[in-house]
């Protein structure tokens, strides 16, 4: 082996947006400091984010974007989607264009030749041989940028390193791969740094294969343990193992510290980071994995050894695993009965089914179905239950979540998880298991209620946790030190620039939420100059603020309302207003406003068939949108997905033929389809995906002229969160529109165009210590802004009346009401805050003051508007 002459570290990339040059350069950086320690870096690097999607269109049939019409390969589409990405991000590295020229060209030749091969000939592992230019193109590119940089790398093919076993097959579910013969005598030879492919080995011919599940650190601990590196150090987009999902818990805090037993268990449990399969090859070696963060390379992250600080008993994680089925089996004879578990278990392993866990009584066995472990559809759920009905009674529990909490030695401290333990009370608990390893402890509730229950249970472990050797600063913490260091830069967000003023109003009037007029008039021409909407509608929900309509009145957009309220509303304060500019879109509205909204002559949106059954005289030969259920929600939360079986929104497509026929009945013409499938998406193909849904159900509908893919625009809420990709939705809109010009696009978001020109401006009235933890209490709460009560949304907070003073307070901000729940920010860094200190809660445009109220008595926050400069 090379260790004596050799030591090795690989540096590895789980996920991060690669397509970011900051992120290669700091790489570049760190390769040069484990050179400077005397180490040889192995990196190990994935591709460009969202580039497997691009490469599946190849295999996506007659409507894919890379297939011509005679179900060719369109190569220019291909070289426009998965070369571009790569020329430019070459181009922003600074290297010279031919020489990127001369890494993507030939590769893009080769994908082109392997997609009309695989598309023609469907032959097993043309798929990942598809898919494996991915990575082949990024990590060629980051060689040549290394090179650049004075760094001597070279570019090795990861098929030639890593073999997929015999048998494996194309896409093995779980297998270990081999390294290449003479591995470490071939890496010896060459440059000083090796650059190589994450997630791919060689098959038996030598032609790429995909290492799953979790290919990408996979390799890096592989290739780690085969060469007995110094290290293994995995760095990504967060700084590794939190106490917490970082989705749901800004205030989770790093695990400076694991061992390789409790990080592989968060992992396993469904805590955030790698897959669990990264663990045992470096455990098995002793080799330290360590954690890091692009963005900070300098700054704290997880280390996993087996020589941590010394700890007792301790939970150090909240894990979930969501999309859990249960089967319960009741039956009498169970114990009498020899062999009846052993019979059981056959059945489900006979349908491929893996257990996760299972609990028994004397007349009920119960176990669970991990969905990652098990292809888990009605076909084979109701084969199964067929088989067991022929031993027991068998019952489908679902979709349930499962919610670890995780660390050594649990069971010595069970007594001291009570008022943990109570949180479960009045809740239906389906399981409860207690690992065998002593690792963690489990229940699996109703999956609706996974999302409270964590927060809750969290804030109850580590509410209280402060800084020590294990457990290090929040997520949301390590962002706050960033607005920070952001405050000496005026070009920030708009209120820091406009300070005084915004001081001054909050002396003057107390609590206010304050408006921005010039990031209003910004967010407004953001979406209508995409250019591929015929109207935008904005959500009057988000914000009703006269002046906030006046502004995005003035920018040429209509009025989505979903009561006759904000219809009269709009109406009052646009008195001429076209009345095309309205549309009113309600959900279990009575008749009356159904009548006052035609009177008004707004379009009218029906979301059930009940309207036109029930008051046939208000809709006889009238224009309507009908509302149609496209089957999956999105969002920021549960409460705000509007679509799916379980939602109480639109139309079931099942019911469109019936409501045609009512329709008809009456004279009346469907006009338009509507849909909305939640609030505070981020994923800008979601509009897309409504739209062809939309498209295909208009087919039987002659009338429909109009698409209304509704609203949800997101806007980044938590830290860590990017914007939405405005471009590649009007990209991805404008493919629609050319392939459907029959209709009209029309758009009604309500966030994104309000949510971050407002701000909540709150003064400090008391602070106090308590329970080892500082509360900062402000002039109002929960009745001003519900959001992080009701849905735990994160909404940065500085102290406006210090800003650019260190962050050195770390506190929960609080308000007056007379609920635990009354807490806009919990573990804040803040310049240290005393009465009289104005606080500022940003992200406040939407969804503030409209859903405020009047609790305890204490009048909300009132508004203001901030002219333009
Ligand atoms: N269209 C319809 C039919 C809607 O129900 C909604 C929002 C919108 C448009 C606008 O969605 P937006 O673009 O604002 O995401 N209170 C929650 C949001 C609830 C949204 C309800 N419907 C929050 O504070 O996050």
């Amino acid at each position: 082996m090379s260790s004596e002459t050799f030591r090795w570290v690989v540096v590895g990339v789980g996920t991060a947006d690669l397509a970011d040059p900051e992120r290669l350069r700091s790489l570049a950086g760190l390769i040069r400091s484990r050179s400077r320690e005397g180490l040889r870096p192995l990196v190990v690097l994935p591709a460009i984010p969202g580039m497997a999607e691009h490469l599946w269109e190849v295999f996506g049939g007659g409507r894919s974007k890379f297939r011509t019409a005679a179900g060719g390969v369109n190569l220019h589409a291909m070289s426009h989607s998965v070369a571009d990405p790569h020329r430019r991000l070459a181009i922003l590295l600074g290297l010279p264009v031919p020489e990127a020229e001369s890494l993507i060209a030939p590769d893009l030749t080769d994908l082109a030749k392997t997609s009309v091969t695989a598309v023609l000939g469907r032959h097993p592992g043309a798929r990942a041989q598809v898919m494996s230019f991915a990575e082949r193109l990024l990590t060629r590119i980051a060689a040549a940028f290394f090179n650049s940089e004075g760094i001597p790398a070279a570019w090795q093919d990861a098929c030639a390193l890593v073999r997929a076993p015999k048998g494996g097959g194309s896409r093995p579910r779980i297998w270990e791969p081999l390294p290449a013969e003479g591995l470490a005598r071939r890496l010896e030879a060459l440059p000083r740094v090796v650059v190589t492919q994450a997630g791919i080995a060689g098959g038996p011919d030598g032609k790429p294969v995909r290492i799953e599940p979790g290919g990408s650190e996979i390799s890096a601990s592989y290739l780690a343990a085969w060469l007995r590196a110094e290290r293994c150090e995995i760095w990504g987009d967060t700084p590794g193992l939190f106490t917490g999902d970082l989705a749901l818990l800004p205030s989770a805090r790093l695990l400076r510290a694991a061992g390789y037993d409790e990080a592989q268990e968060i992992l396993a449990t469904g805590g955030p980071g790698p897959h669990p399969r990264v663990i045992p090859p470096l455990r098995h070696h002793r080799i330290p994995l360590h954690f890091g963060w692009l963005r900070h390379p300098a700054g704290p992250g997880t280390v996993v050894s087996s020589a941590g600080p010394v700890t007792g008993p301790q939970v150090k994680a909240v894990a979930v695993r969501t999309g859990i089925t249960l089967i319960s089996m009741e039956t009498l004879g169970m114990w009498q009965e020899v062999g009846f578990l052993a019979g059981v278990f056959a059945r489900f392993s006979e349908h491929g089914l893996s257990i996760d866990s299972v609990s028994t009584s004397e007349t009920n066995v119960t176990v669970s179905l991990d969905p990652t472990a098990n292809a888990l559809n009605e076909k084979v759920l109701g084969a199964l239950l067929r088989d067991l009905e022929k031993l027991c009674e068998p019952r489908v529990i679902a979709p349930t979540a499962a919610l670890s909490l995780v660390g050594r030695g649990i069971r010595g401290i069970l007594h001291e998880l009570s008022p943990v333990l109570e949180v479960f009370e009045e809740m239906k608990v389906h399981l409860v298991t207690q690992a065998a390893n002593d690792l963690n402890l489990t229940f699996v509730v109703d999956e609706d209620q996974s999302d409270r229950l964590v927060k809750q249970l969290h804030s109850l472990l580590f509410g209280n946790q402060t800084e020590n050797a294990v457990f290090g600063p929040t997520w949301a913490g390590m962002f706050e030190d960033e607005e920070i260091e952001a405050a000496a830069e005026p070009e920030g967000d708009w209120w820091r620039a406009r300070r005084d003023e915004l001081l001054a109003l909050a002396a003057e009037r107390g609590p206010v939420y304050v408006y921005d007029e010039e990031t209003l008039d910004r967010a407004a021409d953001s979406v209508r100059s995409l250019g591929v909407f015929d109207r935008v509608f904005y959500s009057v929900k988000a914000n009703a603020h006269a002046g906030v309509l006046a502004r995005l009145e003035a920018a040429g957009l209509g009025f989505e309302c979903v009561s006759a309220p904000e219809l009269e509303h709009v109406a009052s304060v646009f008195p001429g207003i076209e009345p095309a500019r309205l549309l009113f879109t309600p959900n279990f509205a009575p008749a009356a406003e159904y009548h006052r909204a035609y009177e008004l002559g707004a379009w009218v949106t029906i979301d059930s068939l009940h309207p036109l059954r029930a008051w046939p005289d208000v809709f006889r030969g009238r224009e309507i949108l009908v509302r149609v259920d496209p089957g999956r929600g999105r969002g920021h939360h549960a409460h705000v997905r509007t679509a799916g079986a379980q939602s109480k929104f639109g139309v079931d497509p099942e019911n469109l033929g019936e409501l045609r026929e009512l329709a008809a009945g009456l004279g009346a013409r469907v006009v338009g389809l509507h849909a909305h499938s939640g609030s505070g998406i981020r994923n800008s193909r979601s509009w897309r995906e409504v739209a062809l849904f939309l498209a295909e159900e208009a087919e039987r509908f002659p009338d429909v002229r109009v698409i209304d893919v509704g609203g949800g625009l997101g806007v980044p809420e938590q830290p860590g969160q990017g914007p939405l990709d405005l471009e590649e939705l009007g990209e991805s809109l404008r493919l629609f529109r050319a392939a459907n010009p029959r209709f009209e696009l029309w758009i009604e978001p309500g966030r994104f165009l309000v949510a971050q020109a407002g701000v909540l401006l709150a003064r400090v009235v008391q602070v106090k210590r308590k329970g080892g933890m500082t509360y900062v209490g402000v002039e109002t709460g929960m009745n001003s802004l519900i959001r992080p009560a009701l849905y735990g949304a994160y909404h940065p907070i500085v102290n406006l009346s210090r800003l650019g003073e260190p962050a050195t307070m770390l506190a929960h901000v609080v308000g007056p009401i007379c609920e635990t729940g009354d807490i806009l920010g919990r573990s804040r860094r803040l310049a240290p805050a005393q009465e009289g200190d104005v606080l500022l809660i940003a992200n406040g445009g939407a969804y503030g003051r409209v859903m405020s109220s009047r609790y305890n008595l204490r009048e909300p926050a009132g508004e203001a508007m901030l002219p333009s400069a």
